[in-house]
């Protein structure tokens, strides 16, 4: 079913080990997603702050480290904006560079095989967008927190790309029985089973993040941090704030231009779900017409979660600086900020609480409610 050329990442026994494909349209992709990222954070690392602290060039050399570093733009943009810290991008696939900076290298590395070589060496250990490679999420963050130096920074930045109505709400599939529900969230949601049978399971990753990073032992509580993103797709919401109006398109027209890409890419997992090709092809015709339509005002989730190792005096850098899409009452919210586990954990609750039963199906029987 999918063009193998565009998938070499195959195993010894010609099993695939990840499920997104490494062409140019999927690279271009990804650094589309980098910019829409950075105009919701409003700079190139959600919490600036605690990245310029743990940077700091009066303190002696400063090494970040990137696990999936993708096309390698974040370590880029790292290496230009801390021209004295060594970045250190790994990745399964690495892409090919020119012109990097004198202080960015790439790697590969299967991050599955284990980080022991990484350990203590570094001020920053970053990870964006790898909720679909971690084949055991909870040992993979702890393996993460080894690679820190003391008082060095976690980041992970997770994308379930399952569609909100709003911040807490979970969107209606299409189903059979529901024919009004959304062709999106459903093409979203045959990815689970697809991914579970390449080995990893996204749920468990989502679990983890669900938790926060409070209760890890190899990082300060007090350190530690989350933030809910809710990304609208398409420039639905609006804003009796001119500025902040625009912005808010900006941010939708830049996200719809994103998933109008990847829905496409995801042929591999659908066809590991089980699903038949007359189904995909059904499936992309009416994902591409519904992202098309302003009908579904829908959002994604992504979330963010951060904590330094332990080994260092706190500071008031733990304060979050307010970011330009932060909280305006009665506007469409982009970004919040938590820095109290319960809160955290109580809303990761009351989300899943709006899952209904079909949709857990969705997420864990394969080929369910099959259309073709
Ligand atoms: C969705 S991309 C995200 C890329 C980048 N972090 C970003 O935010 O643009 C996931 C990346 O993880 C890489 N990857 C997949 N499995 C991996 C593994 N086992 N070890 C290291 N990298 C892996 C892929 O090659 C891909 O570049």
């Amino acid at each position: 079913m999918a063009d193998e050329r565009t998938y070499p990442l195959t195993s010894d026994d010609g099993k695939p080990i990840y499920g997104l494909p490494h062409d140019d349209k999927e690279l271009n992709r990804l650094d589309l997603q980098h910019e829409a990222v950075k105009i919701v954070f409003g700079d190139l690392n959600i919490c600036k702050d605690q990245v310029d602290n743990v940077l700091d060039p009066l303190d002696g050399q400063r090494r970040v480290l990137d696990l999936g570093s993708g096309t390698g733009v974040w370590c880029i943009e790292m290496a230009e904006m801390y021209p004295h810290a060594n970045i250190l991008g790994v990745d399964i696939k690495l892409q090919e560079q020119s012109n990097l900076p004198p202080n960015c290298v790439f790697e590969i590395w299967d991050v599955n095989s284990g980080l022991e070589r990484f350990y203590g060496q570094f001020d920053v250990v970053h990870t964006r967008f790898t909720t679909g490679v971690f084949a055991n999420p909870q040992t993979a963050l702890i393996e993460m927190e080894r690679c820190l130096k003391p008082g060095g920074l976690l980041i992970i930045i997770s994308a379930s790309f399952l569609l909100s109505e709003d911040r807490k709400t979970m969107y209606p599939v299409y189903t059979k029985a529901n024919p009004q529900g959304s062709w999106f969230q459903r093409s979203v949601m045959k990815n689970f089973p697809g991914l579970k049978k390449l080995g990893v399971d996204p749920q468990l990753f989502e679990r983890e993040i669900d938790k926060g990073l409070w209760k890890h032992e190899l990082l300060d509580p007090l350190s530690c941090a989350a933030a809910l993103i809710t990304v609208p797709i398409g420039p639905w919401p609006t804003s009796p704030d001119t500025k902040e109006a625009a912005q808010l398109r900006k941010v939708g027209e830049y996200w719809r231009d994103n998933f109008l890409i990847v829905h496409h890419h995801w042929e591999r997992l659908h066809e590991a779900s089980g699903r038949s090709r007359s189904e995909w092809e059904l499936t992309v015709r009416k994902v591409d017409e519904e992202l098309h339509e302003t009908r579904h005002r829908v959002a994604i989730h992504m979330r963010a979660v951060w904590g330094r190792a332990r080994g260092f005096n706190p500071s008031p850098s733990t304060v979050q600086r307010p970011l330009p899409l932060e909280s305006s009452p009665g506007i469409f919210q982009v970004l919040s900020i938590h820095h109290s586990e319960d809160e955290w954990v109580r809303m990761g609750e009351e989300y899943r609480a709006t899952f209904t039963p079909e949709m857990y199906s969705f997420l864990n029987i394969p080929n369910f409610d099959a259309l073709l």
